[in-house]
């Protein structure tokens, strides 16, 4: 793959007033983005139209500044507020072998949710112990291989029923060494999120109840068994949320919990996981919720109820996912069709929601530019559409655009989170390549799948109308 480099300082234009500026609605952008003189969109310095020119489209660009940016903003917000706190990402929002080598460098720890997802960051040489394991079910074969890593195993599971712990304990006796864990609880508390996103209400499928009691009734299994180690509780409220109110609602449950375990089993819990949500801005009337919002919301909680409770001050943990990765993330298409009906001007892209099902699962909203006009005013509002076979397959539906003509490359911001962990090859559409950039330089870090993906685990022989129905390589016809 080629390497493309900007400007460098030699050739960068003399005039002040030629240097590239801010897009426009900045916030949604990456740290680096700029728009130069001529109205391109300069990713890391790069033309976001070269980016799509020799990686092919559609393409997912995440800018490391950015990235590393999150990264230790989130990290500074809570060390500043809390001591003892850790920030965990929640690698279901996204996940490489390349973002792993960035969490190591930030000194972020995970949160994974699969053996899957253990598997490639200890693979990327991300060490289990700083895994934590979710997830309501984890199935036996995925919990055992989690706790026997070659490196020692993941350092804690967040256990979600009576059912798991049980599991756990055979699987620390079997090992020799006790399971190091935290309890999922159900906090009860509402949210103001899209409904499949809310998770620590009343209804959820997620946590050990605290009201039937299944939640003590754990605590005491695990405080009786030598194969088990209590060491935390767990709770997450939501995804995308903007008000703290709920943050600090679960944050408080939590630690009058612990200390509910305290008076009534004698057991000290050491570490506090309010996990994470917070949320970002997706279109330009959106403010994402800051940081030290979100840490002063937490840490502030967390302070008036280890007062209030005279509980020793825990270690804190906190899991943010989307508002890492998302406003890092770009997505580039290549504009198709134009169609202007009586109701409506659509604009089709080569993707849509094979890459990006977040619109067609919780109705979300997307800003969208096109690349080489960044500053020509809209003309029309046009639905911006993908290419599957989907009505609801609508990547923006009233995107502000100057006339979009076949062959633009169109961009939509805030693309970094929940777009490829949750991409499908839905038509048989092969899956767009990934690259990040840094310091002006783009890599490769997931290439395009190809035609040839896409049937490899597919059965050829023994079909029974053909003896030998193997295709010949897709890619090549
Ligand atoms: C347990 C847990 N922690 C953290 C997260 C991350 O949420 P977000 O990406 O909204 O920060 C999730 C998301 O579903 C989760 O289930």
């Amino acid at each position: 793959m080629p390497q493309l480099v900007p400007l460098t300082p030699d050739d960068a234009p003399a005039d002040a007033a030629d240097a590239p500026v801010a897009p426009p609605h900045a916030h949604l952008w990456p740290d680096t983005a700029r728009v130069d003189t001529t109205g391109r969109l300069l990713l890391d310095g790069i033309p976001a139209s070269d980016l799509l020119g020799a990686y092919g489209s559609p393409l997912y660009v995440y800018d490391e500044a950015t990235l590393r940016g999150q990264m230790r903003a989130f990290r500074e917000a809570f060390a500043q507020r809390w001591a003892a706190s850790a920030v965990a990402y929640a690698g279901k929002a996204y996940l490489s072998p390349a973002l792993c080598a960035l969490l190591l460098d930030e000194g972020l720890e995970l949160d994974a949710v699969s053996a899957g997802e253990v598997g490639l960051a200890t693979r990327a040489g991300y060490p289990a112990q700083r895994i934590h394991l979710h997830g309501n079910f984890k199935p036996a074969a995925e919990l055992a291989s989690a706790l026997n890593t070659a490196d020692g195993g993941v350092g804690r599971v967040v256990v979600d029923s009576l059912d798991e712990l049980d599991q756990l304990a055979a699987l620390g006796e079997a090992r020799g060494r006790p399971v190091a864990l935290w309890l999922r609880v159900n906090p009860d508390v509402p949210t103001e999120t899209h409904v499949s996103i809310q998770t620590g209400h009343a209804d959820t499928k997620f946590g050990l109840d605290l009201a039937s009691g299944a939640a003590v009734e754990a605590a005491r299994r695990a405080a009786a068994s030598p194969w088990l180690t209590l060491l935390g509780l767990h709770a997450h409220a939501g995804s995308n949320l903007f008000d703290t109110a709920p943050l600090a609602q679960v944050t408080q449950t939590l630690a009058t919990f612990a200390a509910t375990l305290r008076e009534t089993l004698g057991v000290i819990v050491s570490e506090i996981s309010p996990g994470g949500g917070v949320g970002v801005a997706y279109t330009p009337e959106q403010r994402a919720l800051a940081p030290s919002d979100y840490a002063e919301a937490i840490t502030g909680a967390l302070r008036a109820a280890c007062e209030r409770l005279r509980l020793a001050p825990p270690r804190l943990i906190v899991e943010p996912g989307r508002a890492l990765v998302a406003r890092a993330g770009v997505a580039l298409y290549t504009v198709g069709p134009r169609k202007v009906t009586p109701h409506t001007v659509f604009v089709a892209v080569d993707g849509g929601m094979g890459d990006n099902p977040r619109p067609a699962l919780y109705d979300a909203r997307y800003h969208a530019a096109l690349a080489d006009r960044m500053t020509e005013p809209p003309s029309e509002t046009a639905r911006v559409v993908g290419r599957y076979c989907e009505s609801g397959d609508v990547l923006v539906c009233a995107a502000a655009l100057p006339q979009a003509q076949r062959g633009e490359t169109l961009a939509i911001p805030v693309s970094g989170a929940y777009h490829l962990p949750m991409a499908s090859q839905y038509n048989l559409v092969p899956r767009p390549a990934v690259i990040f950039t840094n310091d002006g330089r783009a890599r490769l870090v997931r290439r395009r799948e190809t035609l040839d993906d896409l049937t490899q685990l597919d059965v050829w022989d023994d079909l029974p109308s053909a003896p030998s129905t193997r295709p010949t390589r897709l890619d090549q016809r």
